[in-house]
Formats: C-alpha cells, sequence, structure tokens
C-alpha cells in the first residue's frame, strides 16, 4: 500500500500552519503516554469542493471521548467545524480525503496524568482506497484481547489504546492475513483491530453489542440505519466465536474501509465475492451522497 499523500496545510496550536512546521516538542506529553484521542473523518470530493460525511458525529465523538477520559476540552464544536472549512479552502482537495482530528495532551510535564495542556489539531491526507475491495479482507482470531472497558474504554477514541490494536494487526501481517478479529475477555467477538464487524446469518444482520468493548462507530451506526430502511433485521448482542465462523456472510465497517466484505477468517472461507446481503449494503452505502446527502456537510473551495 502506498503511503498517503498528505496535503500542504495542517492546524495545530491555534493556527493553520505549512505541514513540514506543524511539530511538537520531543517532550510533548502525549508523545511518551498516548495521551490523545482523535478521529478519522472522510471528505468526497464534488464539483465545488468537498463532502465530509457525518461530521457532527466525528467532532461530537472526540468531545465525548475527551469528557468520559477526563481530558481538559475547552474546544468549541461550531470552532473545531470551522477549522475543517479553513484547512479545506487552503488545501483545496480534489480527491477522497482523510482528516485526522485530535486533541492531545500538549505540554512537556513528565507525568503521565490526565491534567494537563490539551491543544486541537488537525491535517488532511489524499486517501484513494484503504482496502482492496476487490479481493476481500482475510483477517485471523487476535491472541491479544481487546481493551477492556476497565482498562482503556474502548468506546473513546484513545490514541494509546491503539497499540492493542497494532499489536493484533502485525500478530495478523505475521501469520499472512490482511488484519484481525478481536475477542473480548470473556471470549466473545469484540470487532476488527480498526474496525467493526458484522456477520450475516439467515438474512439478518448481527453485530456486536455495545457492552462487547467496541467502539460505536459511525460507519456501524449507519449501516444499522440502512439495515432498518431495507427491511432486514439487525440484532445488536453478544457475538460467539462459533456464531463468526458458522455465518453466512462477514463484513467489516469503518470511516477507512466503509464495508468490506470479509474472504476468509482463519482457515475458513466464505467465498470469492461479496455475500448476496453485504453487496446490497456496500451498494447502499456508496449511493449515500445521493440517497442521504443530509449525512453530508459540503464546504466550497
Ligand atoms: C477500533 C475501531 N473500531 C471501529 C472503527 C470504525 O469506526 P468508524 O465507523 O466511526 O470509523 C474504528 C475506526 O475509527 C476503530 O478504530
Amino acid at each position: 500500500m502506498k503511503p498517503f499523500q498528505p496535503y500542504p496545510y495542517a492546524y495545530i496550536r491555534g493556527s493553520i500552519t505549512p505541514i513540514d512546521e506543524a511539530k511538537v516538542s520531543i517532550m510533548t506529553n502525549a508523545l511518551q503516554y498516548g495521551i490523545a484521542v482523535y478521529g478519522g473523518v472522510k471528505g468526497f470530493p464534488t464539483d465545488k469542493g468537498l463532502q465530509i460525511f457525518k461530521l457532527d458525529e466525528h467532532v461530537d465523538r472526540l468531545k465525548r471521548s475527551c469528557e468520559f477520559l477526563k481530558f481538559r476540552y475547552d474546544f468549541d464544536e461550531q470552532a473545531i467545524k470551522q477549522i475543517f472549512v479553513q484547512l479545506v479552502r487552503c488545501n483545496k482537495p480534489t480527491g477522497v480525503t482523510y482528516f485526522r482530528p485530535f486533541i492531545y495532551r500538549s505540554d512537556t510535564k513528565i507525568s503521565p496524568d490526565i491534567a494537563g495542556e490539551y491543544d486541537f489539531a488537525l491535517y488532511m491526507l489524499d486517501m484513494p482506497a484503504y482496502f482492496d475491495n476487490t479481493k476481500g479482507t482475510s483477517v485471523c482470531i487476535s491472541s491479544w484481547v481487546r481493551n477492556h472497558q476497565k482498562m482503556i474504554p474502548p468506546h473513546t477514541k484513545a490514541s494509546g489504546g491503539y497499540i492493542n490494536s497494532a499489536l493484533a494487526i502485525d500478530e495478523a501481517h505475521q501469520r499472512g492475513y490482511d488484519s484481525a478479529v478481536m475477542l473480548d475477555i470473556d471470549g466473545n467477538i469484540s470487532e476488527g483491530a480498526v474496525m467493526n464487524l458484522f456477520i450475516v446469518k439467515d438474512s439478518k444482520l448481527i453485530t456486536p453489542s455495545d457492552d462487547s468493548d467496541i467502539l460505536l462507530g459511525i460507519t456501524r451506526a449507519t449501516v444499522l440505519d440502512l439495515a432498518k430502511e431495507l427491511g432486514l433485521s439487525a440484532e445488536q448482542r453478544k457475538v460467539s466465536k462459533e456464531e463468526l465462523f458458522t455465518a453466512d456472510e462477514v463484513f467489516f465497517t469503518g470511516t477507512a474501509a466503509n464495508v468490506s466484505w470479509c474472504r476468509q477468517v482463519e482457515d475458513k472461507t466464505f467465498g470469492d465475492r461479496p455475500g448476496i446481503i453485504t453487496q446490497r449494503i456496500m451498494d447502499v452505502f456508496e449511493a449515500l451522497p445521493q440517497t442521504h446527502p443530509e449525512y453530508y456537510t459540503e464546504i466550497r473551495h
């Protein structure tokens, strides 16, 4: 996979700066301890500018993550959205764009506590495609357990918590898989390393529930809404490993991955193309800019 190209301007410490100058001190607290939360937001080009998918929900999740973790949060959501607007106008993206907003502990005190100074930063990358959706995703079951809610709360996008995902992805790559599925502490399915997971059984969608140590994905919520519109029944509940292996279809959801069909879990192959229900979900998801313009915030260049 080619590295994604960054756009020339970023936002840090209260102003828009050339990306090469958007730097922090070696002593930055967040750099030592991962005391930060981040988001991943997608924008799609139009003739006039960019349509950003569910921007309000992403900005809200950033805020709720900070509040839950007791990070000092004195950022105004409207002001954060305005920074997206300003940065789009500076960078004038022409392709599919990935935004990385984050709030990080920016002071240089050498202690791993929560109290401290926090800064909001934002940069943008050109992101043509994350997974090759033509061949489907292969995953192993990770031997690493998903962060438990009493360890690093998985419903927050806490940066430090992603060591957990990184270990699972590394293990998957060592074993020749694209990515990993993680189990919760009780051995039930939690989610993919950086994606939520759905199974399809007897034409019904089933996805691990809130109490399965998942990130409550914005794409997951969208797919649950789409399922309702399509008249498909969808359950959010504990999902066992056995149910995953005996599913008719499996797919993943996430901002970077969109809806990605799963080809293989360990040595169980689900087929060489998306299942019928997965394909329907992929199709309606792709049509969202036309069918659900209300999901998008339009920013004109
Ligand atoms: C651990 C984890 N789960 C699920 C997701 C999918 O969430 P979303 O659909 O909000 O991008 C992500 C990506 O943000 C993630 O990092």
